[in-house]
């Protein structure tokens, strides 16, 4: 009888764990050399970055072009299975480098660490002796990260709130800490961790939970862009693009994929810079959501001069030091080809990102829809995948659109055809 149930499994080398799962999923020779092709990340980095490692897991690697951000130019990694993305990106910013470029900004890279306080007698005294000691707290909470204070960031301040919740009230306090060039959720949990007990010293309460919050309100980034309605192809389309944009703020349903075209872009430049992508995708809808309501992230209007404008502002919890953004040599490599300098210029980058995806979607959306420039991409992977090499693929892809079938079993058929008809002209 198969298991999942492996005591120890975590402790053996690598090559034996890889041996248990090809005795579980009865794994060929072939497949485990595919688990065991690492590439750039070596087998013993990854099995250090997380538990019960068996392999690398790749995928595509590309730079999106045309992005001019605040007057510098980038290229703009990316790491994504999606095809199309790299190209919208590309496209978008193309179209919004000729408006003069995105211009960015971000608020300082504050974190909130929460700290669940519960069980005090009285809600209105706890908050009050939580205010009077705001120094002391800040200072237990600095004392755990003199590297980052001596950087100019640490616990900067703190908020008290109180919450309603089916356990009776709370009090929740929040740590705002300025993170630097970190992500910050270590650094903020340590420190949120290291003043519970004396909150629940001064209060008489007890603490639970001491963590970040993903609602990283305090540290935004922002995009705005302007694109001449002649670049996107005239009035039409830039009522067209507004039309999406009113849908979108009005249905949750389309805000939602709204949203998910803006992450497109930003998640891909977050998993080729080894940042936490279920930090930003958390942080995106809470956002999105703030007012009760879940919106669009982005906002269109048209200019005077009939010209469409975007903007763009978002959570954006990213840094350039610390965890896989260090120990992953991609993650590196791909900081040093963006050039960034510090992780607001990182989410700088990120956040336009996602406004040219979204641009392009709207674009797209609003003309011809998404499925030709998909199919076209759709189309040629499947002539390489049919067996289509050199000038063969182009014909197999055209044929393919112009019959409008875009199937593997078709892909062949056409390649079988072609290579007839050359045969026989030869
Ligand atoms: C597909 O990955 C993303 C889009 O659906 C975004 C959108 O609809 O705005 C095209």
């Amino acid at each position: 009888m198969k298991t999942s149930r492996l005591p120890g499994f975590y402790k053996l080398p690598i090559i034996e764990r890889v041996k248990v799962v090809k005795d579980f999923a009865n794994l060929t020779e072939e497949e485990v050399s595919l688990l065991l092709n690492t590439g750039s990340l070596p087998l013993s980095l990854a099995d250090k970055m997380i538990e019960n490692v068996i392999g690398v897991f790749h995928l595509p690697f590309a730079v999106a072009t045309n992005f001019l951000i605040n007057g510098k130019d980038y290229l703009v990694p990316m790491v994504i299975e999606e095809p199309s993305v790299v190209a919208a990106a590309s496209n978008a910013a193309k179209m919004i480098r000729s408006g003069g470029g995105f211009k960015a900004s971000t608020t300082p890279p504050v974190m909130i660490g929460q700290i669940q306080l519960t069980k005090v007698k009285d809600i209105e005294e706890a908050k009050k002796q939580i205010l009077a000691e705001k120094d002391k707290i800040l200072e237990i909470a600095n004392e755990k990260d003199p590297i980052l204070v001596k950087l100019g960031g640490g616990a900067k301040d703190l908020e008290v709130r109180v919450i309603d919740t089916f356990k009776g009230p709370m009090i929740i306090v929040h740590l705002l800490v300025d993170v630097r060039d970190a992500m910050g959720a270590n650094a903020v949990n340590t420190m949120a961790e290291a003043v519970a007990p004396y909150i629940e010293k001064i209060t008489g309460g007890k603490v639970y939970l001491r963590i970040v919050s993903n609602l990283a309100v305090k540290r935004l980034a922002r995009a705005e862009c302007i694109v001449p309605k002649e670049v996107l192809g005239g009035e039409e389309v830039v009522e067209g693009i507004m039309y999406a944009y009113a849908f979108a703020k009005s249905d949750p349903y389309r805000a939602a994929t709204h949203n998910k075209g803006i992450m497109n872009g930003v998640i891909a430049v977050a998993l080729a810079t080894g940042n936490d992508t279920r930090a930003l995708e958390a942080g995106a809808h809470a956002y999105a959501s703030i007012t009760g309501r879940y919106l669009p992230l982005s906002t269109w209007e048209v200019t005077e001069k009939g010209d469409l404008k975007g903007f763009l502002e978002m959570p954006m919890a990213v840094g350039i030091v610390g965890g896989a953004t260090r120990s992953n040599p991609l993650a590196r490599l791909a900081i040093k080809i963006l050039g960034v300098k510090t992780a607001s210029e990182l989410a700088q980058v990120m956040v336009s990102v996602g406004l040219a995806n979204n641009l392009a979607a709207l674009k797209a959306l609003a003309t011809e829809g998404i499925q030709r420039g998909h199919m076209k991409l759709h189309a040629r992977n499947l002539a390489i995948a049919a067996g289509a090499t050199g000038e063969l693929i182009d014909l197999v892809v055209e044929r393919m659109i112009k019959e409008g079938e875009i199937r593997l079993d078709k892909a062949k058929k056409i390649l079988e055809e072609l290579k007839r008809e050359r045969k026989s002209i030869a």
